[in-house]
């Protein structure tokens, strides 16, 4: 299924080379006013051909309404939005049905699709697929503004290169959610940029980690049961993002090394009489359920499976084994990029959580 959510669902179609991608987003409320020009905003941080960091692949990457909105309100009626695909170069995936690119979905999936699936563009595997994702997060993350929700991410690390960790404040928090590739510290992104290159020039690609934090979540939302926490409404949606390979939230993994009193999080009333946490390293969720403190989470993101160095692989035709060089446009590191679609797969995840727009939870 691509099709994700109970309370706001969003249904992804399309494939990279085909006519044109798009989505259609369920249960959004009625009498949202949506400001388009902000949605194309978040579909250029995402767009392909930005700088040497992305594919050269250029698309407009602009989406047309077909529904739920009129006069640029929501009307309560599934909202439709439709991408172009316009710059494709299909031949340079001709190969690859026989040949499969060794950490692309190319194998299993001509197993699991008995060779039906597209290639082209690695077609509905790809990282285009994204696109309408951005759109629908960037919808959602409007709505959730107005309930005092403020959300943004930047690049953690690229290699070795490692930014500061994020501070959560709403205002550090909606500066990084506006601009392109976002890090932290300014000599760090250009670390960042340096270590793309030398694996670019290498002809390889590199990975990192995208931290995303999230302020203005009221206490007590989420926890739906063992299985309907806030981690886990989270985490199923992230891993639908193409090379996502872990997510973590608050201490993470490194709870791990922890001792009880170094992770626990002490309690304390704030000015305002609000219950809060001198620390954070629960990550805003305890039991599955929002502690009114800042949501805090890190994906993973692996490197580029497409590189230009040849490889070794198979060939499905022949049954022998062979040498494959992966033609085409790609990303060189997918981080940059990855930025917008992990603050819309959260401000997805955000809607789906029960009272998140009514104010029911204790504040
Ligand atoms: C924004 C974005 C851009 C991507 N660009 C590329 C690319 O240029 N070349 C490529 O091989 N994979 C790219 N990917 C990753 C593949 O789509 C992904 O690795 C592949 O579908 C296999 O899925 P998996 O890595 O989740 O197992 C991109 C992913 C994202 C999120």
């Amino acid at each position: 299924m691509s099709s994700w959510g109970k309370q706001v669902k969003i249904s992804i179609f399309g494939e990279s080379h085909g006519p044109a991608i798009g989505c259609i987003v369920e249960g959004l409320p009625a009498g949202e006013a949506i400001d388009l020009d902000a949605v194309q905003a978040q579909m250029a941080r995402r767009a392909p051909g930005q700088d040497s960091a992305s594919t050269p692949r250029k698309e407009a990457d602009a989406p047309q309404v077909l529904s739920g909105l009129l006069n640029g309100i929501t009307i309560g009626a599934p909202l439709c939005a439709v991408i172009q695909n316009t710059n494709t170069h299909s031949s340079d995936y001709s190969n690859l049905l026989a040949v499969p690119r060794p950490g692309h979905s190319d194998y299993p999936a001509w197993v699991k699709y008995h060779g039906y699936n597209d290639i082209r563009g690695g077609g509905h595997f790809s990282g285009r697929l994204t696109a309408p994702l951005v759109f629908a997060g960037a919808v959602c993350r409007q709505i959730l503004e107005r309930k005092g929700v403020v959300l943004g991410a930047h690049a953690l690390s690229v290699g070795t290169v490692s930014d500061s960790p994020l501070n959560p404040e709403p205002a550090a928090l909606a500066a990084l959610s506006t601009a392109y590739f976002p890090v932290l510290e300014a000599e760090k992104k250009d670390a960042m940029y340096r270590e793309i290159e030398t694996a670019r020039a290498a002809q390889d690609s590199i990975g990192g980690v995208i931290e995303c934090g999230i302020a203005g979540v009221p206490a007590g939302l989420g926890g739906e049961g063992m299985f309907g926490g806030v981690e886990s409404v989270f985490s199923s949606i992230l891993f639908g993002i193409p090379a996502c390979k872990g997510v973590e939230f608050g201490a993470g993994f490194g709870a791990a090394k922890l001792h009880g009193s170094e992770n626990n999080d002490p309690y304390y009333y704030d000015a305002e009489g609000h219950v809060k946490t001198r620390t954070n390293n629960a990550g805003g969720i305890l039991g599955g359920i929002t502690t009114g403190m800042p949501i805090v989470f890190r994906t993973a993101f692996k490197p580029t499976p497409s590189i230009a160095k040849d490889q070794q692989s198979v060939d499905l035709t022949t049954k022998e084994n062979t040498v494959l060089a992966v033609r085409g446009r790609h990303d060189p590191c997918i981080v940059p990029r990855a930025v917008p679609v992990v603050e819309s797969a959260a401000a997805l995840a955000l809607m789906n959580l029960p009272g998140i727009l009514n104010g029911t939870a204790e504040v």
